[in-house]
């Protein structure tokens, strides 16, 4: 026996639509190969009349998530952890103040992203700063604010020191360490292998000799050792061999220099899946390898360093989406070219790294047809996505291109006079513009030019 009530909540669900999804399910339900439905259709078509295209949308919800995922496999595991963010992935201030409240620390690569982070609320002593060029302004200003600096040459070691007797301060010193791993990711984003210019080389003793010289610098605190292997790695086996080096290091340093670091920092560098159904390790797959030879290599050093991570992509790749429009379609002898409203200026990857990103035609779910999605970029390179069998897609289409939530709209430019595309966030139903669209005045910025022709 049904009671009434439940009858007309039943009929009530039977008879009324479905509710339409909110943005952030939208977000998700194109993620699962779902934008061809109305109501996700619905959510994308609010998305690009109220902020245009192209759209870089963050899903707050999404970045949120991973941000915990990695803490919780990776908190239990070992209890002295610090987590970083590598703000070069998505500089976006209201990104970076996110993870922040996450607790993570920042990894810097520029003054530019020092000012950023500062700028969210950072202070220079939870920063990191690593390059393998920086200017003496840059070494001046991170000296200055208490910053870590991650020196990458014996020439910088003696730039720091001199900086740093100058302000007499210490420096916050970490060595970037080239361990000599090959991870196996895209050749230019391979950071970790011998003929990289990344690093001071574990082979040949050289990372020995630097922290040798820096213990006898009263003017340099020798805080940690780091090494950052790659981007893009989808399997631990890179992270395990470099662990154990480095681990290595740590001992010797303890052993022959009577040196304790505070921290070893094994990098960024964990990869995201980019095509559907495509495997990657997990958090939990990589600290549950990590941990036995932390444990490990720990003991045999004597003391434990806290570990330290900085991933980028991790954290906001899967998060964003790069909403585009079709202006034409055009059949070719060879190729049906999907001609959109953006091109490598706006997101980079599939030209620069032949990178695949998913794309899903919205609202539409008939006519599978094989397409390249062409950018709007006046050079042949300009494919951001080749050979897709998509619904057949006509002008006025949306077109959704998933995973560019890291090193999207960071790597952005202006190439061809086309203004930076603006960013939004998506909390539930809600969409908040974090960066307005760029305008055709910001192209002659700085030049003394005005607008109008004058
Ligand atoms: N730490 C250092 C020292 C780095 O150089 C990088 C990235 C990271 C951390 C963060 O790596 P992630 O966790 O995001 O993989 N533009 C390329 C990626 C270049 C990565 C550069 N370094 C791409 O679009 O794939």
């Amino acid at each position: 026996m049904i009671r009434p009530a439940l009858l007309s909540a039943l009929l009530a669900a039977a008879l009324l639509p479905a509710a339409p999804p909110t943005l952030h399910e939208a977000l998700v339900a194109a993620r699962a190969d779902r934008a061809g439905d109305p109501g996700v259709a619905a959510a994308f078509q609010r998305l690009a009349r109220a902020h245009g295209t192209p759209l870089y949308i963050y899903d707050r919800a999404h970045i949120q998530a991973q941000a915990r995922a990695l803490k919780a496999a990776f908190g239990p595991r070992f209890p002295k952890l610090r987590i970083l963010y590598a703000l070069k992935a998505n500089t976006n201030p209201t990104v970076i103040g996110l993870l922040r409240e996450e607790g993570l620390g920042a990894e810097v690569v520029s003054v530019g992203e020092i000012e950023t982070a500062l700028r969210v609320g950072y202070k220079g002593p939870e920063i990191m700063f690593t390059s393998s060029s920086k200017g003496p302004g840059e070494i001046r200003r991170a000296i200055a604010l208490g910053t870590v600096l991650n020196v990458d040459s014996l020439d910088e070691l003696g730039q720091v020191q001199a900086e740093a007797k100058r302000q007499g301060r210490k420096a916050r010193v970490s060595f970037r360490i080239n361990p000599g791993v090959d991870p196996h990711t895209i050749h230019q984003i391979n950071t970790g292998i011998s003929e990289s210019k990344f690093g001071l080389h574990l082979e040949g003793g050289l990372a020995f000799k630097a922290y040798e010289r820096a213990a006898a610098m009263p003017e340099i605190a020798l805080e940690g050792a780091h090494c950052h292997i790659g981007s893009q790695i989808t399997e631990a086996e890179g992270y395990i061999l470099t662990a154990k080096k480095m681990l290595g290091l740590v001992k010797e340093l303890k052993e022959r220099l009577n040196l304790k670091l505070a921290f070893l920092d094994l990098g960024g560098g964990i990869g995201i899946p980019y095509r559907d159904g495509q495997q990657v390790m997990s958090p939990e797959d990589l600290a549950t390898a990590l941990q036995p030879v932390w444990k490990e290599g720990v003991a045999a050093a004597g003391y434990e360093p806290t570990l330290w991570l900085e991933p980028g992509r991790f954290f906001v790749g899967g998060a964003g989406t790069l909403l585009v429009r079709v202006n034409t379609v055009k059949q070719t002898p060879l190729k049906t070219f999907v001609n959109v409203d953006a091109g490598f200026n706006t997101l980079m990857r599939p030209a620069m790294y032949q990178a695949y990103h998913r794309v899903r035609v919205v609202g539409k779910t008939q006519d599978p047809t094989l397409v390249d999605i062409a950018g709007d970029v006046c050079e042949t390179g300009d494919i951001l996505a080749e050979a897709r069998t998509l619904p057949r897609p006509v002008a006025g289409d949306l077109v959704a291109i998933l995973d560019a939530g890291a090193y999207g709209f960071s790597m952005a430019s202006e190439y061809n006079a086309r203004p930076l595309p603006a960013e939004v966030m998506v909390d539930g139903d809600r969409a908040t513009v974090l960066r307005r669209r760029g305008s055709h005045g910001d192209l002659f910025r700085n030049t003394g030019a005005k607008a109008g022709g004058k």
